[in-house]
């Protein structure tokens, strides 16, 4: 296949995880198959992102592209500047991400119309639809937050049927393929009293009995399990579609359900992932990045008063966690001196991650750490996570539940110890994968603190981001809660690029 002869149509674009991956496989005559035709995402600065990795695709190659695109990371010249450099590839880029904004839904008018353009001019090549409704209304999070609105009716909600609007591109853009992403919990959410589930593969097998559109019908294959019949694909468990990213790489526990529609037309028959014998560590993808400090979030904030603060809480800590470890005496929690609380500054020699990952991340990578700043903390949290990060090393890597907290430290939460918090506060164990990385992570750092205490702090946007598997130059734009959330919402571009390498090998033997 040619570069850019796969025509993708990213929906829900959020972060561009899924767009990354695909855009990022080559094929065996070096070429890169998958070109992006539109990416649509409606919240801003998630756009912003989009729009900026497109135009780095566009212009990295090119002379000057690399070292420009570089000079905008190291703040020399503003992204408007650096888009003035390169005036087609910036407005091929805008066109990509369709100028601003966009709301399925709200501007299909517009979005239908663009899709249809793209079609047309792209002949018979091959295309493919990605992406995922979002999730809020089918995370399990989600739900209970729903729970508590009172007079809450689930089919009310229009999120529970945003995944109408990509049927509806489904059955314009007629794609080849299509690969729709989701959590775990579209399994088995309900909506009055109905399994959702069947029916939205029922609807995806045959896109047009819902939007009304002539359509062609879709198998829908799993990308982990082999179909019991590959003309009728059907599976034996719904759980057939969930994919635990942590056995393809990811350093992370992300579990979704991914579903691979092929149309109908199309006999071959799509392969599955291959799972990976080694499991990727936090500390193997995070242990690189600089060293920083967290600061004070409801005071004054310096580097001497941070070092003070953090030196009272070890003495503390190791006196509680003497009754609970023998070794406790031993471990050494005394804070790093004079770290920034944010990097522009190189990385460190990455000596634990695997070779390919190093290949990975750090391709092209700037000079200096993006996106890495630290957020401030409640001096009672600071406490907290020292216990919570000294914990989870005594223990062998079990983070501290909060039954584990001695009493002195339990926040003032009347169900602290009702077991609905028990994981409020959670250390990422340094040798294993993490949790999931979700947009919760914009709201507090509790669930995701670093396993150095030495630090005592939360994970930057940049360690969730390479948690996710986002390379180093990938910049998310906006301010750092938005960053969080793009990087929690997205899905890790190096699930996504095998993903992509099964879509491209299946379109690859088609005449
Ligand atoms: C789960 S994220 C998608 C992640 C993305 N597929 C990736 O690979 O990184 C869902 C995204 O859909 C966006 N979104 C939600 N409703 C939308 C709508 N009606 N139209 C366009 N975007 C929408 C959200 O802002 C969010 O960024």
């Amino acid at each position: 296949m040619e570069t850019g002869e796969i025509l993708v149509i990213d929906l829900f674009a959020g972060p561009g995880g899924l767009g990354e991956g695909v855009s990022s496989c080559v094929n065996e005559n070096g070429n890169k198959p998958f070109q992006i035709g539109i990416s649509i995402e409606k919240e801003p600065s998630a756009h912003r992102t989009l729009t900026t990795r497109a135009f780095y695709r566009k212009i990295y190659e090119l002379e000057n592209g690399l070292d420009s695109y570089n000079s905008y990371l190291n703040g020399n010249i503003t992204r408007s500047e650096l888009f003035k450099r390169f005036p087609k590839q910036a407005q091929e880029a805008k066109q990509e991400t369709f100028f601003a904004p966009h709301t399925l839904g709200e501007d299909n008018s517009d979005i239908h119309a663009r899709i249809r353009e793209l079609v047309a001019s792209h002949g018979t090549r091959p295309k493919v639809v990605i992406g995922g409704p979002p999730c809020q209304a089918y995370s399990l999070a989600g739900r209970s937050r729903n729970a508590g609105i009172v007079d809450y009716k689930a089919e009310k909600d229009d999120r529970h049927f945003l995944y109408k609007e990509y049927l509806k591109v489904i059955s314009i853009a007629q794609p080849d393929v299509f690969v729709m992403e989701n959590v775990q919990g579209i399994l088995s959410a309900k909506v009055g009293g109905e399994v959702m589930f069947p029916r939205i593969l029922k609807d995806l097998k045959a896109p047009g009995r819902v939007t009304k559109i002539s359509s062609p019908k879709y198998k829908v294959f799993s990308l982990v399990v082999n179909a019991d019949d590959p003309t009728n694909p059907t599976y034996a468990d719904p759980k057939d579609y969930l994919i635990r990213s942590e056995d393809y790489g990811v350093p992370q526990a992300r579990h979704r359900v991914i579903l691979l529609g092929v149309r109908e037309d199309i006999e071959r028959v799509p392969g599955t992932l291959l799972p990976r014998e080694d499991k990727t560590t936090v500390e193997q993808v995070i242990a690189d990045l600089p060293a920083l400090r967290s600061g004070f979030s409801k005071r004054e904030d310096n580097a001497k008063d941070w070092e003070r603060e953090v030196s009272k809480n070890a003495t503390r800590v190791k006196k509680l966690l003497r009754k609970q470890f023998d070794g406790a005496a031993d471990l050494d929690l005394t804070p790093i001196k004079n770290l920034p609380r944010s990097a522009a500054l190189p990385v460190n020699e990455p000596l634990l991650m695997p070779e390919h990952l190093v290949e990975w991340y750090r391709n092209n990578a700037p000079m200096c750490v993006l996106n890495h700043e630290t957020r401030g903390h409640m001096d009672s949290d600071l406490l907290r996570y020292a216990y919570s990060a000294a914990f989870t090393i005594l223990s062998g890597g079990i983070s501290p539940k909060a039954r584990d907290f001695p009493a002195d430290l339990a926040p003032a939460h009347d169900n602290w110890n009702t077991g609905t918090h028990a994981d409020r506060f959670r250390t990422q164990v340094a040798n294993k994968y993490s949790t999931t990385v979700t947009s919760h992570i914009s709201k507090d750092g509790h669930y995701f603190i670093h396993y150095d205490p030495k630090q005592c702090r939360s994970l930057t946007v940049r360690e969730a981001a390479r948690l996710q598997t986002f390379p180093d130059n990938y910049l998310f734009e906006g301010n750092r809660t938005q960053q969080y959330v793009q990087v929690g919402n997205a899905v890790p571009p190096y699930l996504a690029q095998q993903i992509g390498k099964v879509v491209m090998d299946l379109l690859s033997q088609i005449e």
